[in-house]
């Protein structure tokens, strides 16, 4: 039986060439090949600066950091999303404020609004699943309570709102670089895009040990950096990245025409946004007997999350209230394949699978 996993990187010969002239160069770390995909980053996203970093964690702290956070500040954020977005919160000692999820799975503007206090200083909007939050609302927000957005954009490299590309819309943006990311270098990194200078040169000192220059260190940073042969490989695959989340889309597209009709949700693209389905979600409360009975077909299926995050036990001490929609939606959504490495024939079995299963 052939398995079909949840997600498949591309590798060919030219990225593989592209790793061989970087180790060549003998220049591995922030040399030139991280310089120019910077400058090709920066440029696609519409941002003046890009910082590139070891991770999306690591990126969202340096961001934090330099946006001046400090204990006792709290923060905005969906708890419906990946671990890392709160954990570099807590990590730049500031307090997350967990909030409830939209019907579009990102962070509900309404009760956000509702959460806000006196201390909150921030607002964290992650375009989960390759979907833009409801910037709108978010921006209006933040310019109501007179505090920054920062972005998290780990899932949503190419994804826009209103024609303009994640990240170009908080004070910051932070991108990751993972395996399975819509634009990968093949091991761990990520990067914050601004257009503040002041933002961009404090995340360049504190990914580099707090450095003014060679010799004076000054404030207590990190080693955050980034190389060169993961440079090379993501400035390939950032030329290949529109046509990547068009396929992507058009394999949406054919799971969306296939399940039409059954009891199923499908994933819905947000008025005004541009969705690049990093991870198709689909929802059911048959959710764990269709993952059984997807694996048994060798369909590999995930649940981003099953945990929420306030619901972590590395979180209990700030005793998060309860969110309805998003302890709700945990129960019932499932992620299916899709990859810019998928063929439609593949999503094509899942979908036949998927279709069996509830007897259509
Ligand atoms: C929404 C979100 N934020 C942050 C991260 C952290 O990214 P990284 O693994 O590059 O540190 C991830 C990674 O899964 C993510 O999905």
């Amino acid at each position: 039986m052939t398995q079909i996993p949840l997600s498949r990187p591309v590798v060919d010969d030219e990225i593989k060439q592209a790793a061989i002239a970087a180790i060549d160069s003998r220049q591995y770390i922030l040399g030139p090949q991280s310089r120019e995909f910077e400058a090709e980053l920066a440029r696609h996203v519409g941002s003046r600066h890009c910082i590139l970093s070891n991770s999306a964690t690591a990126g969202l702290w340096l961001a934090l950091r330099a946006l001046g956070v400090k204990p006792g500040d709290e923060i905005l954020v969906p708890s419906h999303t990946a671990f890392p977005t709160i954990e570099a919160i807590c990590f730049a000692e500031a307090t997350p404020v967990f909030v409830d999820a939209d019907a579009y799975y990102t962070l509900d503007p309404a009760d956000a609004a509702a959460k806000a206090t006196s201390r909150t200083v921030g607002i964290v909007p992650v375009h989960l699943y390759g979907q833009p939050a409801d910037l709108d609302a978010v921006r209006a927000l933040a310019a109501r309570l007179g505090v920054w957005m920062l972005e998290d954009c780990a899932q949503s490299h190419g994804a826009a709102w209103q024609g303009k590309k994640v990240g170009a819309f908080g004070r910051a943006g932070v991108f990751s670089f993972y395996p399975s990311k819509n634009l990968t270098v093949m091991g761990d990194g990520g990067a914050v895009v601004t257009d503040d200078d002041e933002i961009a040169a404090r995340c360049r000192r504190l990914r580099d040990h707090g450095r003014l220059n060679k010799d004076v260190h000054s404030e207590i940073g990190f080693n955050l950096r980034f190389n060169d042969i993961q440079a090379a490989i993501g400035r390939v695959l950032l030329r290949r990245l529109d046509a990547m989340n068009e396929h992507r889309r058009e394999l949406a597209e054919r799971y969306d025409k296939a399940f039409a009709g059954l009891p199923l949700g499908l994933p819905e693209e947000r008025p005004g946004g541009h969705h690049v389905y990093h991870l198709y979600v689909v929802r059911t409360p048959r959710r764990d007997e269709l993952a059984a009975f997807l694996k048994t077909r060798g369909v590999q299926t995930g649940v981003h999350y099953p945990v929420p995050t306030h619901r972590q036990p590395a979180v209990e001490r700030l005793n998060p209230p309860a969110l309805p929609a998003t302890e709700r939606l945990v129960k019932e959504i499932l992620t299916l394949p899709i990859s810019a490495g998928h063929t439609a024939t593949e999503i094509d079995t899942v979908a036949v699978a998927v279709r069996e299963f509830f007897g259509a």
